[in-house]
């Protein structure tokens, strides 16, 4: 994300990450590079800033919303890592850079993948300004989020499962929605948000992954090198599993789609823990209505 765009929250997400990172190669220095290469690299920082947004709108950003923002943005750092693999997606560029393997070597960027997870759970569970229960909420939350009832399942079935209309959403929901979800539901934790107002968060979150991921699939196809900082068309070359939403659909229907599930989202801006003209806006500038495939 451009530093210019919400730089107080940019920057306080930033300055975390910088301090976190201080000790990542307290032990060795290359597994230290390669965990700060991932994890500092100029990525939107779209789940943290999300999360920052929220917290504003409900009372204001605390060092605990802070902590869990650059936890999210941790453990998506490792996701990246392993999604770019070799064994996985065998991609060499990202955020307009080699892709951690490529730079640092496969089994330095698989330990530090695992290194930024374990990282992200420990400033969870000494997470500032909070008691020991909530920790231990968060903590429950992220693992959860990530481990096989979530994103590594999410990462198994698109690499492996055949495609369908119906498990599309599932597999977006697995591998995308998991983390704006959990994020969103840190922030119904730390905010103490009734039942109804949780609920909500949860489904935005959803929908929001379907959207995002929706969108990321067709950005492979319309999006070029230099703005997207990874290289296009790799969906739409890999093998049939593994080719996202184009899988299932072509690209005016994919288009289409995302248009119709993106409307859906600016409705639920309407509940009213996401009522804040930034939040709106920072989707606006991440997930544009306008698409012409
Ligand atoms: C890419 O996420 C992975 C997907 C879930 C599609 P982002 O588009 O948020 O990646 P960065 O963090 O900006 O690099
Ligand atoms: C990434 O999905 C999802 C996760 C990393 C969990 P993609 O493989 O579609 O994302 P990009 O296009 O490589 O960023
Ligand atoms: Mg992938
Ligand atoms: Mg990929």
């Amino acid at each position: 994300m451009r530093r210019d765009v919400d730089p107080i929250h940019q920057d306080l997400l930033h300055h975390r990450l910088l301090q976190i990172a201080d000790d990542f190669g307290a032990v060795s220095d290359p597994l230290g590079a390669a965990m700060r290469h991932a994890a500092l690299s100029s990525g939107k920082r779209f789940r943290g800033m999300l999360l920052l947004l929220a917290a504003d709108a409900s009372g204001g950003v605390c060092d605990t919303m802070v902590d869990a923002a650059a936890a999210i943005e941790m453990v998506h750092a490792a996701s990246l890592i392993f999604d770019d693999m070799p064994c996985m997606d065998n991609a060499s560029l990202r955020r307009g850079q080699p892709a951690t393997h490529v730079t640092h070597g496969e089994s330095r960027a698989l330990l530090a993948g695992i290194a930024l997870i374990t990282e992200a759970m420990a400033v969870l569970a000494t997470a500032r300004g909070t008691d020991g229960r909530t920790r231990a909420q968060l903590v429950r939350i992220l693992t959860q989020a990530l481990g096989p009832r979530g994103l590594c399942a999410g990462q198994d079935l698109d690499l492996h499962a055949d495609k369908s209309d119906a498990g599309i959403e599932r597999e977006q929901d697995l591998k995308t929605g998991v983390l704006f979800v959990a994020g969103l539901e840190m922030l119904a934790v730390v905010k103490e948000f009734d039942a109804e107002d949780k609920a909500q968060m949860i489904a935005f979150g959803r929908q929001l992954g379907r959207v995002f991921q929706s969108y990321d699939d067709l950005l492979d196809v319309i999006g070029d090198r230099e703005t997207l900082g990874k290289d296009p068309g790799r969906d739409a070359a890999a093998p049939g599993p593994k080719r996202g939403l184009l899988a299932v659909a072509d690209l005016q229907q994919v288009s289409r789609h995302y248009q119709a599930s993106r409307a859906q989202l600016d409705a639920m801006l309407r509940s009213k823990r996401l009522q804040a003209p930034e939040i709106a806006a920072l989707l606006e500038r991440v997930l544009p209505y306008g698409v012409s495939a």
